[in-house]
């Protein structure tokens, strides 16, 4: 047989025809489109932490449960004494992790539509069935929806993120309530955006036998670094640590994790200067005309009115700005775009962006 005969009966149709995750190129410029927090850390941190990763072990294989993290982490996340974490190499791993579990199963897996896309990119690629959840006029849960839609899917998995993704609202506690009490599926309360809202359902995970909670690093400054985690009662991370491969978490990033950790002030810092350049950034484009949809994350979605979402994306780009166009990803997010919240510097060069574009 010749490779492509090979490859033909070998990798499955539909891996054959899909597409590898695209990420556009970005060198150069201002980078608003990937929820990245735009701070690097003072000078003299950067080289304590060098030192820190020179005296890695490379050799070595890393703790398997990085151990040196969890009680700062703990700490810092003032997570319950009765709950336990595993780490993932970012949330990401932990999505696939929770998918995988339902392989062969026949269970489904659920999401609100729209949402984070990996929910559904990753059940497709284990062949997980998935079954989007209709949000209401406000991106709220549509209780109706969703009870039709959980009656008829029966899921073992329900992934809420908290606030929502691209969305940037927050679910109402007592919709979200209703939800936990009336399915027996694992729901888990996806806090990508913690450090951007007074919002906290860690507690959710010690009341109701059926939630756990995710959390990521990446938003407060260390996306380079790929750490997420689970957050839950120990029966339930027990399982799922069974399904972790074992040493997903490098030893550079338990190390870079550790200091972070150490620093934890600056990140809270950083998050605070976000949360206030939110404020800011939303003010300046309403007064422009734009209607910025309220979020409780460090990105805000930007209607583009009677401009085109598309030519002022690709115009952007032309200004070495990138962010996200939403157009054309669902019909409820036509002609919008996603802009992730930077430093005010890279909020004042995007408006002057706007400015120009529009006038010209
Ligand atoms: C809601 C939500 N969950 C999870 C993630 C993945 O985060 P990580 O970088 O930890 O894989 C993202 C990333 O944008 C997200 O928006």
């Amino acid at each position: 047989m010749t490779r492509e005969e090979l490859i033909q009966a070998l990798i499955p149709e539909r891996v054959r025809q899909g597409a590898a995750y695209q990420v556009p190129d970005a060198t150069g410029m201002i980078k608003l489109d990937a929820m990245e927090n735009p701070y690097t850390w003072p000078q003299s941190l950067r080289d304590e932490l060098a030192t820190r990763l020179a005296d890695c072990e490379l050799n070595r294989y890393p703790d398997p449960h990085a151990e040196a993290i969890r009680t700062p982490l703990k700490q810092w996340m003032e997570i319950p004494e009765t709950l336990d974490l595993i780490f993932g190499n970012g949330s990401d791993e932990i999505i696939a992790l929770l998918i995988s579990n339902l392989i062969g199963t026949g269970r489904s897996v659920c999401a609100p539509d729209p949402s984070f896309v990996m929910f559904q990119v990753l059940a497709n690629q284990y062949t997980v069935p998935f079954r989007a959840l209709p949000l209401d006029s406000d991106f709220d849960i549509d209780i109706d929806g969703w009870m039709d839609g959980l009656m008829e899917a029966d899921p073992a998995l329900i992934f809420i993120p908290q606030p929502n993704n691209p969305t940037g609202n927050l679910f109402s506690k007592d919709r979200l309530a209703q939800i936990v009490e009336s399915t027996q599926a694992l729901i888990v309360i996806d806090e990508a955006y913690t450090a951007f809202t007074d919002a906290d359902y860690l507690d959710w995970a010690v009341r109701y036998p059926n939630v756990v909670v995710m959390r990521t690093l990446s938003k407060v400054g260390l996306a380079g670094s790929r750490f997420g985690m689970l957050i839950g009662h120990p029966d339930w991370i027990v399982e799922f640590d069974k399904i972790r491969l074992p040493y997903n978490i490098n030893v550079l990033s338990q190390t870079a994790v550790q200091f972070a950790l150490e620093h934890a002030s600056t990140l809270e810092e950083q998050s605070g200067m976000i949360r206030q350049e939110r404020m800011r950034l939303t003010t300046l484009l309403t007064e422009r005309g734009y209607t910025v949809w309220g979020s409780e994350a460090n990105f805000v979605v930007m209607e583009c009115g009677d401009q085109s979402a598309r030519a002022l994306f690709e115009g952007l780009k032309q200004h070495r700005i990138l962010v996200k166009c939403l157009d054309g990803s669902h019909p409820r997010l036509a002609n919008t775009l996603r802009l992730t919240v930077g430093a005010p510097e890279e909020s004042d060069a995007l408006l002057a962006a706007l400015d120009q574009l529009v006038s010209g």
